[in-house]
């Protein structure tokens, strides 16, 4: 598939249309964002890939209103059916942004979104939907007004959005890797948006493997938004954030150079820091399921044994992302299938790949 610039989709938009389409990705956290204040900013600076294949469609339809009123109107419809309790959380987060929009009270909206993973796969959407649907809206203000001319003005803003919606979302606008967080070694950082890494990933994980095992499809027992309110009384808080801060410098010099081993230690660190922070908050919670744990024996165990640079990581749930690159991938995938698949529900597997970014559809 060729890549068409995100210039060219937006030079593409038309004054006379009257709906927009995004496809936006997920993406999995090198370094994890845990622990917000304020208006959804970060506690610490993030990194992560860009996926692929787990990813939202969104649609939005817009019509200016036959009568004029103050409300935020919105149908909601999820896999082609309505759902009520999306339509009243997506109204809620419009009502927030008059600032940034001037017109989202004039028009009525119809938002159709689906997603390429089943909903019951236990697979955070947040990062897609909420991004697709920041692309979504950043360009109809791009139809409406005209602004803003170029991709960079464009992606800025969309992130901020992104972020406003969840915070993980902010990151998923861009190729391959992305930060978010205000750090003093990284130019343009900031903590109200992510940046692009750029052209400095070096080659060795160009088309990087990550295999999503689904160990759990059932509903989280905590949610995200609750466990980071729960890093403000925790005691490692602030050698947490410190360690993150580190974390950063180290992943962006193993991505630069190629550094798997340093990359694979910093993942696993990363994603056991994050459920052992879960683990001591008060109260104290564990998302890890018996087969998060095998699987993570399994593959530390292969390791010992083969030497083949298979890490994993963790988000805020039971379910394992195994990165690997792609040159090993043809020694990695049969272990993974015989010894690992049988851990997940029904095997499932999300086999995905580091992504290029959101397009428009
Ligand atoms: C563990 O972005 O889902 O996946 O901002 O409350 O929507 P909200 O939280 P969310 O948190 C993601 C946490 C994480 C780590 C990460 O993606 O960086």
């Amino acid at each position: 598939m060729t890549l068409v610039s995100i210039d060219d989709q937006l030079a593409s938009l038309s004054s006379s249309q009257s709906s927009v389409a995004w496809r936006s990705p997920s993406n999995i956290a090198i370094v994890k964002y845990w622990g917000k204040h304020g208006i959804q900013l970060p506690r610490n600076p993030s990194i992560s890939f860009t996926l692929d294949a787990a990813h939202t469609d969104t649609k939005v339809t817009f019509k200016k209103k036959e009568q004029v009123d103050n409300d935020i109107s919105v149908d909601f419809y999820f896999e082609g059916e309505a759902n009520e309790a999306f339509a009243s959380k997506i109204i809620k987060f419009l009502d927030g942004l008059d600032e940034e929009f001037s017109f989202l009270r004039d028009y009525d909206f119809k938002i159709e979104s689906s997603n390429s993973f089943p909903h019951s796969s236990g697979i955070a959407s947040s990062a897609s939907a909420m991004s697709a649907l920041a692309l979504c809206i950043c360009s109809i203000e791009k139809i409406l007004t005209g602004w803003p001319n170029d991709s960079t003005d464009f992606l800025q803003k969309a992130s901020y959005i992104a972020r406003l919606g969840s915070g993980s979302a902010a990151r998923s606008l861009f190729p391959e890797v992305a930060s978010w967080g205000t750090h003093s070694e990284i130019e343009n950082s900031s903590d109200i948006r992510a940046i692009a890494f750029g052209d400095e990933l070096h080659e060795s994980f160009k088309g990087y493997h990550d295999d999503i095992l689904i160990v759990s499809a059932a509903e989280k027992s905590v949610s995200s938004r609750a466990g980071h309110a729960l890093m403000e009384g925790n005691p490692f808080a602030a050698v947490r954030y410190e360690q993150a801060n580190r974390n950063m410098v180290s992943t962006i010099e193993a991505l630069k150079t190629g550094d798997i081993l340093k990359f694979g230690k910093i993942l696993e660190e990363e994603a056991m820091t994050l459920h052992a922070l879960m683990m001591c908050s008060d109260p104290s919670y564990i998302l890890m399921k018996a087969g998060t744990l095998a699987v993570i024996d399994k593959v530390r165990a292969f390791r010992k044994e083969t030497y083949l640079p298979l890490y994993f990581t963790l988000d805020a749930g039971p379910n394992v992302h195994l990165l690997y690159p792609d040159e090993v991938a043809d020694q990695i995938w049969p272990f993974i299938e015989k010894e690992l698949k049988p851990f997940c529900v029904d095997g499932k597997i999300i086999r995905d790949r580091i992504g290029s970014g959101p397009r428009m559809i």
